[in-house]
């Protein structure tokens, strides 16, 4: 196959722990051909939408000196066997173009995951709200009183701007917290901004698990990420701790219903956030933790993930 990845600049890419890297390392052991492009390399020429790839060769794995390339080439997108959309949000309007750029690729013949539209489809925050069976008790609002009176209500919440990532955004307050004000103020702009304020799950001194889901089956090991000391986030982006582990009956339950629906729409990798019982978060724009749940316990994650690649594209 030749695999498209649309990436940030590879200078960002830290190969010990990179889930795009471990992804390159197992297509290109099996054969298949690496290319690599920045989202601003992808434009539209009137009728067909084209990339300016650079073919990849792995080598070592010194940081900075872990590959070759070779000149760059523009061609269509659907020249490409299969593309991979691993850009690290924020999701802005570039990002939202890009989707669409990738959505009119596709509808000229190229393979793309995750699926532009599903992808634009599912807020990475709302998307819970598909699934209130699973979830913590959850408000999505611009109104700062509905806020307030949740908080009041729940003793102690966490809120979250909706396109935050890596613990961004993240604050969480006691009902009698006297900056309460000022954090509802800060985030939602006395109005202007939607908030979504979650009840405040105690568990997270557990972890918070990423689960991943591949083509509508599920990785058998989360990685818990543990807050560290005096910290109230656990992504890994927060200095938090990663510690992979079976998944409980429970976190099967949940994925399990999540897989195929989510499959079915064309999100080939996505990785569920699970704090305690309750499913907080769903990342469809580029989602991580290969390496860590490879290295710690040996399942195969990118071999499950390339294997499902493979199937996709031959069938
Ligand atoms: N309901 C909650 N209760 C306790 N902590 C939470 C809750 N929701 C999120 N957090 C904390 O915030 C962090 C990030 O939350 P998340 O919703 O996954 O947003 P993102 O990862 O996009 O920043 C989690 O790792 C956790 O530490
Ligand atoms: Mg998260």
């Amino acid at each position: 196959m030749r695999v498209l990845l649309i990436l940030d600049p590879l200078p960002q890419i830290k190969t010990y722990k990179d889930t795009s890297y471990a992804m390159m390392v197992e297509a290109s052991a099996r054969g298949h051909e690496i290319h690599v492009c920045e989202q601003r390399e992808m434009w539209f020429d009137g009728t067909q939408v084209r990339v300016t790839a650079t073919r990849l060769h792995l080598q070592g794995t010194g940081e900075g000196a872990w590959y070759r390339l070779e000149e760059p080439l523009a061609q269509p997108l659907q020249a490409f066997d299969a593309t991979l959309m691993r850009k690290d949000p924020p999701f802005d309007l570039e990002y939202l173009y890009a989707t669409m750029l990738l959505e009119r690729g596709a509808a000229q013949g190229a393979r793309v995951f995750n699926d532009p539209r599903a992808i634009r489809d599912h807020n990475e925050k709302l998307a819970i709200t598909e699934y209130p069976q699973f979830t913590a008790p959850t408000l999505v609002t611009r109104d700062p009183l509905r806020l307030r009176a949740f908080v009041a209500e729940h003793g102690q919440a966490v809120f979250k701007l909706l396109d935050g990532m890596g613990g961004t955004s993240i604050f969480q307050a006691r009902a009698d917290d006297p900056n309460l004000s000022v954090i509802i103020e800060t985030m939602n702009e006395f109005g202007a901004r939607s908030v979504m304020a979650q009840r405040y799950l105690p568990e997270i001194s557990e972890g918070d698990k990423r689960i991943l889901l591949i083509a509508g089956e599920v990785v058998p090991f989360s990685l818990a990420r543990i807050p560290k000391k005096g910290e109230s986030r656990g992504n890994l982006a927060a200095g938090g701790t990663g510690r992979a582990q079976p998944l409980s009956a429970r976190d099967r339950e949940i994925a399990e219903a999540l897989a195929q629906p989510l499959w079915s729409r064309g999100l080939l990798l996505v990785g569920l956030d699970v704090i305690g019982d309750c499913l907080t978060e769903i990342n469809v724009t580029s989602p991580t933790c290969f390496r860590e749940i490879m290295e710690q316990t040996g399942c195969d994650v990118a071999g499950m993930f390339i294997d499902a690649l493979e199937a996709v594209v031959s069938r």
